[in-house]
């Protein structure tokens, strides 16, 4: 099944021997996805919203059905309540600024866990440095394991939000968002969802969810980079002002006023990623067309062989040890630095990434100042699993 699904990702027919295992970072391109871009910039450019000749209709006609598509997708009640953006970060500040800045007061909180991606932690952490209300961080335990209990106890009737990752981009974590966000629910606490590590393999279902907020990137699931979305509940949309002004966002404007579009229009000034979002709407239909409960199933399959592959390695420190956990694992070797284990690993045509993942306080806690990490997706196979394992062997002898 990999491989076949491997044959449509033309990357791989470029670079024959890659072992791509920076998937968390993005994923590679379909061959639809590639050609839907290309055919738009050839065959259908103009902008949207805007033009009434035939070209500027179809192009506005393609990026509306891209949202009918995502709606579907995540099973959203309106296509009002998916707005297009430039990926997840967009997503979080959107809400920072337009949703909760305005309901935080001094004394109130907001709720994170203690391994989100720095983009859903700054856009909260400085609202809440602005307004003096306070940072809650949910524990987690040595495994990388959210603290339930504690979680409970941070929720108060003085939380504005909770903003939580469904899987860790750095330990493969799969937290249990849908008990959490029934945790919040039951004192009437607003949720957003960062799904951006999830979304590629995983169905989500908002309604299913219950969530108020969810986000995530168009170049994480097999979509181009530049493009992402927020789903949010119209009640909330209804009710927020919005972030940015400007072209396509407006009713009326006068020198003295301005009055605003509706949903969705109304958060999505100037511009937008047009081929981006034909694109994503491509990635989708890419998404839809193969047969996810498989692919998830041998991912889980890969997750357990790496896993095991990995551990068997002598002085391999895997961080990220979760019950429920997803491929991706984040370790230290040895004492070898992760950009020179990165870099190696490069030359044997093996793709990984090396830093702090956009994750410090996750380093912080494991008292490392960075790790390797390699992450794996849909056309990923036990090959490239043993020839991960088998060159980090290599790189261990040659560096003792
Ligand atoms: N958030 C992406 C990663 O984890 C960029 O690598």
């Amino acid at each position: 099944m990999s491989l076949e699904i491997k044959s449509r990702f033309p990357i791989f027919r470029a670079h024959p021997d890659l072992v791509y295992l920076d998937n968390a970072a993005t994923t590679q391109k379909p061959d639809t996805v590639i050609e839907r871009i290309t055919e738009f910039y050839k065959e259908g450019n103009a902008n949207i919203h805007r033009g009434v000749y035939p070209l500027a209709a179809q192009a506005t006609t393609d990026f509306e059905a891209s949202r009918d598509k995502v709606q579907q997708f995540i099973n959203a009640a309106k296509r009002e309540e998916v707005l297009f953006n430039s990926g997840t970060t967009a997503g979080t500040n959107l809400v920072a600024q337009s949703f909760a800045l305005h309901r935080l007061q001094r004394g109130d909180n907001i709720v994170i866990s203690a391994m989100e991606h720095h983009a859903n932690l700054i856009p909260w952490q400085v609202i809440c440095q602005k307004t003096g209300a306070e940072l809650r961080v949910i524990p987690m335990n040595s495994k990388g394991e959210l603290d339930q209990k504690a979680y409970s106890t941070l929720l108060s009737n003085k939380t504005c939000l909770v903003a939580v990752a469904h899987i860790s981009n750095t330990l493969g974590t799969i937290n249990p968002v849908e008990e959490m966000v029934s945790m919040a629910k039951q004192k009437g606490i607003p949720v957003l969802l960062d799904v951006a590590q999830s979304i590629a393999h995983y169905p989500i279902d908002v309604q299913a969810l219950e969530c108020d907020f969810l986000v995530f990137s168009g170049h994480k699931l097999f979509g181009p980079t530049g493009i992402g979305v927020l789903y949010g509940k119209e009640e909330w949309l209804a009710q927020m002002d919005p972030y940015q002004y400007g072209g396509d966002m407006i009713r009326d404007v006068t020198f003295s006023e301005t009055t605003f579009a509706g949903l969705p229009n109304k958060f999505e000034a100037g511009t937008p990623n047009i081929a981006g979002a034909i694109g994503l709407g491509e990635a989708v239909d890419f998404l839809v067309s193969i047969d996810r409960a498989q692919i998830l199933q041998n991912l889980k399959e890969l997750q357990a062989y790496a896993m095991s592959s990995l551990l068997s390695i002598e002085g391999l420190q895997l961080i990220g040890r979760a019950t429920n956990r997803t491929a991706i694992f984040s370790f230290a070797l040895a004492d070898i630095h992760p950009h020179d284990i990165a870099t190696f690993l490069g030359e044997e045509k093996i793709a990984t990434r090396a830093g702090h993942h956009c994750t410090q306080p996750i380093m912080d806690f494991f008292g490392l100042p960075a790790t390797t990490r390699a992450s794996f997706s849909i056309y990923n196979t036990t090959a490239d699993v043993d020839r991960l394992v088998q060159t980090l062997r290599d790189i261990k002898a040659f560096f003792s």
